[in-house]
């Protein structure tokens, strides 16, 4: 097995910040049980922020981000895999605090790596990733807590986004009426295509408000944005809805009253990808494959760069640019 390979570093000093290609060999790889030959991975706003220097995602430098890998099991000391098991790992710490998927060679914990589901290849693993992941619990959740199609409508907000696009096209192939709330004009036809049958102005859905009701109009909602969004979900749910969030791309602030709580019986469900327990993200996995598997995955939602243009994809997705997933080849 040759050593020595290609991955992406970011490296702080008192010199200043860095990102970039580095040669590195399995030496300089985190301990782990499973060495996995990365095949892709994919861009998550996570990973945007993992290379900037004000991003607050990297514990200690240097370090390699990516939150999602998939590939191929080339050792392992875990009797759960075997070289040349087809594998994928998201969450927990990898990206974060341990060296994650922008590298031809991962080691990771056996813990983390969740069997290729039979119906996914390695290039659908990584178009849904963390974000298709994300989008398959907050349904989940949703639908654990009473959502059904003949309730009403379900907003998806960041909508041209990567749980967004994924979220729309899941729920309206499970037979939901699916509202996008798009900042973006020239992704109304795209927002369609994935199912999306009426599209809202990101201006409409960030607009504040006093009113601690509002028109009843949505049984359930995916939201990527936070903020005024959130606030405006929550004045708009309808009577017992449920609202899935688990982004903050508009805004980390949340400006509400109880009402809607007290008076509608709304529910506000916090979705957490990362440390979703295996026996859930498995079954998730294999939903992904299945019933929950996006129909437009890879000719519409997923788009594949190269490896070299791993630094502009990251640059787009934290200006909000990004349609879809953008899935990395590593090698
Ligand atoms: N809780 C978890 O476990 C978890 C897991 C995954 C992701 N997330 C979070 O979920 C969010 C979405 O993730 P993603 O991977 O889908 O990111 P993404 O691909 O960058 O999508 C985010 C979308 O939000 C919208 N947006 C961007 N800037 C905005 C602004 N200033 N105000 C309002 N809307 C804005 C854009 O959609 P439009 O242009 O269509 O409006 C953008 O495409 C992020 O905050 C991410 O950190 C959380």
């Amino acid at each position: 097995m040759s050593t020595a390979f290609r991955a992406f570093v970011v490296n702080k000093t008192e010199e200043g910040f860095t990102a970039g290609f580095k040669e590195l060999t399995l030496a300089d790889l985190p301990q782990g049980e499973v060495l996995i030959k990365v095949a892709y991975s994919s861009v998550n706003y996570k990973d945007g922020l993992a290379s900037i220097p004000e991003g607050r995602i990297v514990r200690t430098y240097p370090f390699v981000p990516g939150v999602d890998l998939a590939g191929i099991v080339a050792e392992s000391s875990d009797s759960r895999f075997k070289t040349g098991d087809e594998v994928l790992a998201t969450s927990y710490e990898l990206g974060v605090s341990h060296y994650g998927g922008y590298s031809e060679y991962a080691r990771v914990k056996a813990d983390w790596v969740v069997p290729l589901p039979d119906g996914l290849t390695l290039k659908e693993a990584m178009a849904l990733g963390t974000a298709g992941f994300t989008a398959a619990l907050a349904i989940h959740q949703l639908e654990k807590n009473g959502l059904k199609p003949q309730n009403g409508p379900v907003l998806v907000t960041g909508a041209s986004g990567g749980v967004g696009s994924i979220g729309i096209n899941i729920l309206s192939a499970l037979g939901y009426t699916v509202a996008a709330s798009t900042g973006k004009s020239s992704e109304h036809d795209y927002l369609k295509e994935l199912g999306a049958s009426e599209i809202i102005s990101r201006e409409e859905t960030s607009a504040e408000s006093n009113r601690p009701l509002e028109k009843e109009r949505w049984a359930g909602s995916l939201d990527s944005v936070g903020g005024s969004t959130l606030a405006y979900l929550i004045r708009t749910t309808k009577y017992g809805g449920s609202i899935a969030a688990f982004g903050n791309t508009g805004g980390p602030n949340l400006n509400t009253t109880v009402f809607p709580f007290i008076l509608r019986a709304i529910n506000l469900l916090g979705i957490e990808s990362v440390n979703c327990p295996m026996e859930l993200r498995s079954n998730l996995w294999r939903r992904l494959a299945s019933n929950y598997k996006p129909g437009h995955l890879l000719d519409q939602i997923g788009h594949e760069v190269p490896l070299e243009e791993l630094p502009q994809a990251l640059a787009t997705i934290l200006k909000g640019g990004t349609r879809g997933r953008t899935i990395i080849k590593i090698s």
